[in-house]
C-alpha cells in the first residue's frame, strides 16, 4: 500500500498549517494511501552544525525522523510562510535528514518520492511565495512535486472553534490534493 507522510513545518499550539495537512491527509486516505501525519513538535532538533554531526553524528530525533521519510513513498507537506520562505524549522529537519549515513544511497530519505505541497496564511497570498521555494527545495534533492498544489489564503476564517479546517470548498481543495498526491505516488512506484 501507498505510504504517505504528512507533517507542518510549524510547532506552534493551533498552527492553521497543521489544520490543512491534516485535511489533504485525509484526501490521500480516502484514496487508499496508508498516511501517517505527524507533527514536528515530537522531533525537536538541534540546529545543523557539521562539527557537531562529526562529534556525535545524527541526533536521536533527527534520525527518527529521517527513518520516517525513508519508510514512506510520499510526503504531503504544509509550509508557513516566514519572510517569503519555509521557516528554519522545516530547512533545519529537512538538512538533517539529507545527511548520508554508512551503508546509505546519497539522498536516499528523498530521492523519487512524491511530495504534495501546500502554505496557509491569514493574509490575503496563502503563502504562496513559500511554495515557490519549498517547490525548488525538495527537487532539488530529487523529490518529485505535483504539479497542483494550495495556498490557503485567509485561513483563520475557514476554521471552526476547535481550529480544524470547516470551510467545505477548502477541505475539497485540501483533500483533493491529498488524493492526487497518493495517485501520483501509485503511478510512480
Ligand atoms: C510570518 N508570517 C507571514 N505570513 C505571510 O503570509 N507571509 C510572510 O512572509 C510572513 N512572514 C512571517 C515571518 C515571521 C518571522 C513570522 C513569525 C510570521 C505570518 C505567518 O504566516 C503566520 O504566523 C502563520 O500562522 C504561521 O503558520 P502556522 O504556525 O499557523 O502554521
Amino acid at each position: 500500500m501507498t505510504k504517505i507522510l504528512a507533517f507542518a513545518g510549524s510547532t506552534r499550539d493551533g498552527s492553521f498549517n497543521n489544520a490543512i495537512v491534516k485535511v489533504a491527509a485525509e484526501g490521500a486516505k480516502e484514496a487508499g494511501a496508508d498516511v501517517t501525519v505527524i507533527n514536528l513538535a515530537d522531533y525537536q532538533m538541534p540546529i545543523f552544525n557539521e562539527d557537531e554531526e562529526a562529534e556525535f553524528g545524527i541526533p536521536e530525533k533527527a534520525l527518527a525522523f529521517k527513518e520516517l521519510l525513508m519508510e514512506h513513498d510520499g510526503f504531503l507537506i504544509a509550509s508557513p510562510e516566514y519572510n517569503s520562505s519555509y521557516p528554519a524549522l522545516l530547512k533545519n529537519a529537512i538538512d538533517w535528514a539529507s545527511r548520508m549515513s554508512e551503508g546509505e544511497k546519497p539522498l536516499q530519505a528523498f530521492k523519487g518520492k512524491v511530495a504534495g505541497i501546500m502554505a496557509a496564511s491569514a493574509g490575503g497570498l496563502g503563502g504562496l511565495r513559500v511554495l515557490v521555494v519549498l517547490r525548488m527545495l525538495l527537487e532539488n534533492i530529487g523529490v518529485i512535486v505535483s504539479p497542483n498544489q494550495k495556498a490557503i489564503a485567509k485561513v483563520n476564517t475557514l476554521l471552526d472553534d476547535s481550529g480544524s479546517v470547516s470551510d467545505e470548498k477548502t477541505i475539497k481543495q485540501l483533500k483533493n490534493l491529498g488524493k492526487e498526491t497518493a495517485e501520483l505516488v501509485r503511478k510512480l512506484s
